[in-house]
């Protein structure tokens, strides 16, 4: 009798699923564990989405020499230790190299590699999105095109027509209308392998199928071949205009084989609202049931579509289909936990985090704007009926100065991790390499404009020099001196720019 009381112990410590050990607590993931429905995957450079959680929860790297180091919490259950992220990153830039899984399922995310529709992505920049949770200082995830993440070879997560539910705490003031900046179940192939073989959150302004009422942006399913807003693909719910609040938590669950609901709120207030419930699409051959592969994205498309942009604080995915009640719980969790602080950042502003465009002020030139060329930096004429590819050359992110966190830096829209920087006082767009003299000179220092219009962008290492177009190229000139971009004629102006907002987003 004892021995067969031991054994079924024993045999049901074999069966029981780790996580279900986890279920103490007040985070997400201890509500879902509670309700039977545990995390079988756990993101967040923020904060511990389990209140026992000790472990890391993302891998910063420095671009300098290579080194990588694991941030983890400040407390078991608690927030991200930024600081020790800081003080490893200093005096470099840092990207994020792995977003880990607090589950016990290994699910960690890393870059994700080329696919069906775009070549490998870029690790985001570590530092470019600094917000506070419960008054700690932490970083969010900044995508800004060519970034994300994957894990093709996942534990637990549902295949085929298996139930599932996920959240995602993204911000309704970084977005794009380019596919797709996802959160989910994709391809493990990284391919479009067709109809329902994705089951992702989706966050953007891409209108995949019509209607969709309002400018949004609207949390939608990604069932691959579609971002759909019911089950007749374009939305039936005409009081659905899109989620703009700062930060939003937005929310997938599908049940695989008849039913999918997608729900969204604001994460510093209030309640998830229900944006559709019901029948999983039946017009299209492929979604009902589902076909699920069980790999893991965020940032991208299933086939890694990389032209989105977005923010993450954190997000999971489940194991069986969530109540509405422990849906709701999550949110009041993510109410209590207290996101805010300087995110999220206006597009066209001098402010790190911004997007932007600089158009020259001299008469004559003012349709010009800084845009890269061949790895040069020069202005060229740009409109709005401009091809996608000069608008997005002539957009920069605007970073905290590289040398002086005083001043600023300008990443490429286009190409992450290159930055504009002169050399023998010609501008070029270059990776930032780590080395003191690249900071120093991708380093500028905002002044009122020397004109009198605009702003001006004084050289941190040579700061009598101004960031200039001579001849439509780019250089740091002095007003007067030895060489032809020196010249006196017409400095002022060349040297003021109009700070706009972002031709490419
Ligand atoms: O379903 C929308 C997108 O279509 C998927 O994310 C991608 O795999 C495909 O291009
Ligand atoms: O652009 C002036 C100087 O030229 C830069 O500081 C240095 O990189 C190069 O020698
Ligand atoms: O960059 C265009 C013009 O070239 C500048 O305004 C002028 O200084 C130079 O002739």
């Amino acid at each position: 009798m004892v021995l067969g009381t031991l054994a079924l112990l024993a045999a049901s410590a074999l069966t029981t699923p780790p996580e279900a050990t986890r279920a103490a607590g007040t985070r997400p993931c201890d509500i879902y564990a509670t309700a039977g429905t545990p995390c079988v995957a756990a993101h967040s450079t923020a904060r511990a989405l389990f209140g026992s959680y000790n472990g890391p929860l993302y891998q910063v790297q420095r671009v300098s020499d290579g080194a990588t180091s694991a941030i983890g919490v400040l407390a078991p259950g608690g927030y991200a230790n930024a600081a020790a992220q800081d003080s490893f990153c200093s005096g470099t830039t840092c990207v994020i190299t792995v977003v880990y899984d607090q589950s016990s399922r290994h699910n960690d995310l890393t870059v994700a590699p080329a696919g069906g529709a775009g070549g490998a992505d870029n690790p985001a920049p570590a530092d470019a999105l600094p917000v506070t949770v419960g008054g700690h200082p932490v970083y969010g995830i900044s995508f800004s095109g060519v970034m994300g993440y994957r894990d093709n070879a996942t534990d637990g997560v549902a295949t085929g027509a298996r139930p599932e539910g996920m959240y995602m705490v993204t911000s309704g003031t970084h977005y794009n209308d380019r596919c797709c900046f996802d959160y989910g179940n994709a391809e493990t192939n990284n391919l479009d392998t067709g109809n329902g073989h994705m089951d992702a959150i989706y966050f953007g302004t891409l209108c995949w199928f019509s209607p969709c009422n309002g400018s949004g942006p609207w949390v939608m399913a990604d069932l691959e071949n579609g971002l759909f807003q019911s089950n007749a693909g374009g939305s039936t719910n005409g009081s659905y205009t899109g989620d703009r609040s700062p930060y939003v938590t937005a929310v997938l669950k599908n049940n695989g084989t008849n039913y999918f609901a997608v729900k969204a709120g604001n994460a510093q207030s209030g309640a998830l609202a229900t944006r559709y419930a019901g029948p999983l699409p039946t017009s299209r051959p492929g979604y009902s049931p589902m076909q699920k592969e069980g790999a893991i994205i965020l940032g991208i498309g299933g086939d890694n579509s990389n032209g989105a942009i977005g923010s993450f604080f954190e997000g999971a995915m489940t194991s069986g289909l969530p109540t509405d009640a422990a849906e709701a719980a999550v949110q009041a969790s993510v109410v209590a936990a207290g996101y805010g602080g300087p995110s999220p950042v206006p597009a066209g502003t001098l402010t790190a985090g911004s997007t932007l465009s600089l158009r020259a002020t001299t008469p004559g030139y003012t349709d010009r704007f800084i845009r890269h060329q061949a790895g040069n930096a020069v202005t060229s004429i740009i409109t709005s009926s401009s091809p996608a590819l000069d608008k997005a050359d002539g957009s920069w992110i605007v970073r905290r100065g590289l040398a002086d966190p005083s001043c600023v830096s300008f990443e490429s829209r286009n190409y992450p991790g290159d930055f504009l920087r002169h050399y023998n006082f010609r501008v070029y767009r270059q990776p930032m390499d780590g080395t003191a003299i690249f900071r120093a000179d991708a380093t500028f220092c905002p002044r009122p404009g020397r004109s009198g219009t605009g702003t001006s962008l004084a050289s941190y290492n040579y700061p009598t020099r101004y960031l200039r177009h001579y001849d439509n190229t780019l250089f740091i000139a002095s007003n007067g001196g030895p060489n032809p971009f020196d010249n006196a004629a017409s400095w002022a102006a060349d040297v003021s720019w109009t700070v706009s907002p972002p031709w490419t987003a």
